[in-house]
């Protein structure tokens, strides 16, 4: 690691602070604390208990407190460290990609689910991609697969390509921009799964003014058909409702469509996919049994 190179006024030299001195003047939980200050100082949590009494060197701690500020401002984690686990991995963020979310790995087991009775090699589309971290898991878990990545985000995809090389699976992924199945167009090939965690919180939900919501993409979050404050009743579901619409055009027989949606949104998103003409659709809930996302299939 380069010298920091912090000049030291006058004669005084810096005060230097253990980590734990420093994670309890942060006034941050532990669980936030830790993985900012391992950012911070490049030396694992592990190592920083076992050597306890060793002070933090000037840079790191000066680093570390000013992401303790972002983050008592509100900054996410994840936008301060540049990462977040998805599924076992890391995967990198900026604050023009959504930050993975737990809930999301429902979507991946239910692809996979899915994989193990059907034939490969499998040809499988992530929808708005954002991190990447879906079809990027998909490409690993599923070693014969054919996967494409769309986003309208050009800043998304190119932190989704990064993640891709980063998790070596940067050859398998055809990463295209564009607006849903416009990001599709010139392809000749269909698929035999489309997968997505499109932007379904309605545009008045006052969660969009709390926690790491305040600092993600509005794109990420939001249909960018929603009319700003929209509270009415299928606010939020006018991208689903596009997806489920289109897909079928995109889809080999018997091809599924798997969308993640809001946990009060269930009965809305199994309608629309059986307007748009899937068969056998399910409702999929995650562990704490909370309805999260729905799966149908186009018919043979
Ligand atoms: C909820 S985020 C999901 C990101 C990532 N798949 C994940 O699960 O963490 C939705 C993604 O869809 C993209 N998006 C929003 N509107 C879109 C559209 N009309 N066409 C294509 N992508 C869109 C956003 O840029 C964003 O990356």
């Amino acid at each position: 690691m380069p010298e920091t190179g912090h000049a030291t006024t006058g004669s005084a030299a810096p005060v230097l602070k253990t980590p734990q001195e420093l994670l309890a003047a942060s006034q941050l939980p532990r669980h936030e604390a830790w993985p900012l200050l391992e950012a911070a100082s490049g030396r694992s949590r592990e190592f920083m208990i076992a050597h306890g009494d060793k002070a933090t060197d000037p840079g790191a701690t000066a680093l570390f407190e000013r992401m303790a500020s972002l983050r008592r401002d509100g900054v996410p984690v994840a936008y301060l460290t540049g990462w977040r686990e998805f599924y076992g991995r890391a995967f990198w963020v900026n604050r023009h990609t959504l930050i993975p979310r737990m809930e999301t790995e429902l979507l991946i087991e239910s692809a996979l689910a899915y994989a193990d009775r059907s034939h490969q090699p499998i040809r499988l589309c992530d929808l708005g991609t954002g991190s990447g971290c879906i079809a990027i898991t998909l490409a690993l878990e599923l070693k014969g697969s054919e996967i494409t990545a769309t986003d309208a985000s050009v800043k998304a995809l190119e932190m989704a390509r990064n993640n891709a090389a980063w998790l070596g699976v940067g050859e398998r992924i055809k990463f295209r921009e564009g607006r849903w199945f416009e990001a599709l167009t010139g392809l000749t090939q269909r698929f035999h799964g489309l997968v997505s965690n499109p932007p379904y919180v309605a545009a008045g939900d006052p969660h969009l003014q709390l926690g790491d919501l305040r600092f993600e993409p509005r794109s990420a979050l939001t249909p960018m058909k929603d009319a700003p404050g929209d509270q009415s009743a299928d606010a939020g579901l006018s991208d689903i409702a596009e997806i489920a619409r289109g897909a079928g055009q995109w889809l080999e027989p018997h091809g599924f469509l798997l969308v993640e949606h809001g946990f009060e949104q269930q009965d809305a998103v199994i309608a629309l996919l059986d307007q748009a003409g899937f068969e056998a659709i399910r409702g999929i809930s995650d562990q704490a049994g909370l309805p999260r996302a729905v799966m149908g299939f186009w018919p043979g």
